[in-house]
């Protein structure tokens, strides 16, 4: 059976194609929800998408996934370097997660560098635009078919 990954977007994502372009490129979110659901189709995974901007519903998401999914790939967005509770929820669930982020968060201002979540997921992809979430879909595949990293 196909194994199934949660990729949830945080607050400001849905305004993709507005945000700075240097940062995070041109692509709506729509447009890499659409990229993602294609190339899982090509590798043989299924995808469940979910955007939010409430902290809440992010975490409910995660909790379902819980018994729904095998793995997660999370932008968060802000959340990445301010939510205890985003990062206790993906410690819970114990599904392989991956950090993903457009922009290069190392090059960025300094409240940036610090991610709260890093410690409880598998590893981060960051600056490598709409195509971190492909790199992590891959990852995923690996992971599934490995059993590991
Ligand atoms: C982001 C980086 C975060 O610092 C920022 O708050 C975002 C997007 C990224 O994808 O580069 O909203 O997660």
């Amino acid at each position: 059976m196909s194994k199934k990954i949660l990729v949830v977007n945080g607050p400001n994502l849905n305004m993709l194609g507005k945000r700075k372009a240097e940062h995070y490129g041109t692509l709506t979110l729509e447009d890499i929800e659409e990229m993602i659901l294609g190339e899982a189709e090509k590798a043989g995974l299924k995808v469940v998408l979910m955007q939010s901007n409430h902290e809440g519903e992010i975490i409910d998401a995660l909790h379902k996934s819980m018994h729904t999914c095998d793995g997660v790939i999370i932008n968060a967005g802000a959340y990445t370097h301010t939510s205890y509770a985003i990062r206790d929820a993906i410690e819970l669930i114990e599904l392989p997660t991956l950090e993903v982020h457009l922009s290069n968060v190392g090059a960025r201002e300094s409240f940036r560098h610090k991610s709260v979540l890093a410690p409880v997921c598998i590893g981060q992809i960051t600056g490598l635009k709409s195509y971190g979430y492909i790199a992590a879909l891959y990852a995923l595949k690996d992971i599934f078919e490995k059993g590991g990293i």
